[in-house]
Parts: structure tokens; C-alpha cells; sequence
């Protein structure tokens, strides 16, 4: 039987994300230039798909157990395609960063630290061990309890990062309060979800 592979599922699914980040980041440096300004419209800019990208990840175990439906069922079995596009957007993070600290360290040192980048890194380590086991044959390397742990380190590392990352600007401008509102929604949504599942095993 021929199946026809759909761009919205597996692992089109996450070369389309692809496609479109690249899109989005060369579509503002050519109009801003391969400058300062350019860099800096693409750190922010893939800081907040990282963060959908994320979320949708995060979130989509949790939202279809307590909403079934066709959407978050589709979210759920795409959550490992979420997760690495997720891991893209922010190396296009990381390269517009280190292209911004070769090309301009001055901005760079006013807009960032030294215990950030300490932070940021251990972020980053994470985002690459999740990247690099999202795969059947490292789970089955890793053994399903390692796995576990370092999914849920890792996952909620990334979490309180967004968190810190976002709430540290809010005093800049209040709009930041909306991402981190919305992590925290997610992080109430996979507690209810959790009981949720206790539920009909006390019952
Ligand atoms: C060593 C690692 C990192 C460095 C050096 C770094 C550097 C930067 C810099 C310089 C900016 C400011 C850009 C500007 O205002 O023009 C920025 C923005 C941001 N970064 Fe990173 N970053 C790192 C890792 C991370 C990680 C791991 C996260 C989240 C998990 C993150 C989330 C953010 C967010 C939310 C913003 C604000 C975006 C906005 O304005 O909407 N960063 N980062």
C-alpha cells in the first residue's frame, strides 16, 4: 500500500519548522543588514519560536489527556518533532549570539554577563543531551530510567531558563510577562494533568 508522507507530521513536520526559521532569520538580516541590528532582530526573534517550539513540546503529553481531540492528539505525536525544532531555533540562537560577540563584543558585553553565559550554557548542554536522545535507538541505549531522568532534568531546566530569561526583562517592558505567564500555564496544565491521571488509580 503507498502512503503519502504529510508535511505536518514526523519528520517533515520538522523540516518544514526548519525551512521556516531559516526563512525568518535570513528574511530579517537581508532588510536590517548583516550588522548589529540584524543579529539582534534574530536572537530575539528565535528566542520567542524557541519558546512556542517549546512549549508545544512541553505542553502537549498534558493538554491531550485533559482535552482529547484531534489537535492536541496531533501535538502529542508530533511533541519529538516540537523538541528538535525546538533545539534548531535556538542554535540559530547561539550562532547570532556568537556572531554578535565576534562582530560587535561591545553591544554584546551591555546586553549580556558572565553568569548568564554560565546559565545559558548549562541550558544549552541540556538542549543538546535531549536533542541528541530523542531518538529510539538512544533510548533504548540509555535505558528507559536514565532517559527518564534526563528528559525531566533537562525539560525542566529549560523551563525556569524561559522563566528567568523573560522575567528578568519585565522591568524593560511589561509585555514580557506574557511568555512568562505562559510557561507557567503549561507548568499548571502538566500538574493537572498528573492528577488527573491519580485520579481513577485512588478511585
Ligand atoms: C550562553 C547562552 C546565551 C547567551 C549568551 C544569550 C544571549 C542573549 C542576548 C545577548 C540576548 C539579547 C538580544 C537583544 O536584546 O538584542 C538574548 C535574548 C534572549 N534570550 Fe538568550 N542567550 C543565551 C541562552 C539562552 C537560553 C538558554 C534561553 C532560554 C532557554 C534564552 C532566552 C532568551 C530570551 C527569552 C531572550 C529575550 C528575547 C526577547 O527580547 O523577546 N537565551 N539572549
Amino acid at each position: 500500500m503507498m502512503t503519502t508522507a504529510k508535511w505536518t507530521e514526523g519528520s517533515r513536520l520538522f523540516w518544514l519548522l526548519t525551512l521556516a526559521l531559516a526563512a525568518m532569520a535570513l528574511g530579517l538580516l537581508f532588510p536590517a543588514g548583516w550588522s548589529t541590528d540584524g543579529y539582534r532582530l534574530v536572537i530575539r526573534a528565535t528566542a520567542r519560536t524557541s519558546l512556542l517550539l517549546f512549549l508545544a513540546a512541553f505542553a502537549a503529553a498534558a493538554a491531550a489527556r485533559l482535552w482529547p481531540g484531534a489537535f492536541t492528539h496531533w501535538l502529542r505525536r508530533n511533541r519529538r518533532q516540537f523538541g528538535l525544532s525546538f533545539a534548531m531555533s535556538h542554535l540559530i540562537h547561539a550562532l547570532a549570539i556568537f556572531t554578535l560577540w565576534r562582530s560587535d563584543p561591545d553591544t554584546f558585553w551591555t546586553l549580556s554577563n558572565k553568569g548568564s553565559i554560565v546559565s545559558g550554557s548549562i541550558a544549552y548542554l541540556f538542549i543538546a543531551a535531549l536533542a541528541a536522545t530523542s531518538f529510539d535507538a538512544m533510548v533504548r541505549m540509555l535505558g528507559p530510567k536514565a532517559w527518564g531522568w534526563l528528559h525531566w532534568a533537562g525539560v525542566w531546566f529549560i523551563a525556569i531558563s524561559f522563566i528567568f530569561t523573560n522575567g528578568k526583562r519585565i522591568p524593560v517592558s511589561g509585555w514580557y510577562a506574557l511568555p512568562v505567564a505562559l510557561v507557567l500555564a503549561a507548568i499548571l496544565l502538566r500538574i493537572a494533568a498528573k492528577r488527573r491521571r491519580r485520579v481513577p488509580a485512588a478511585a
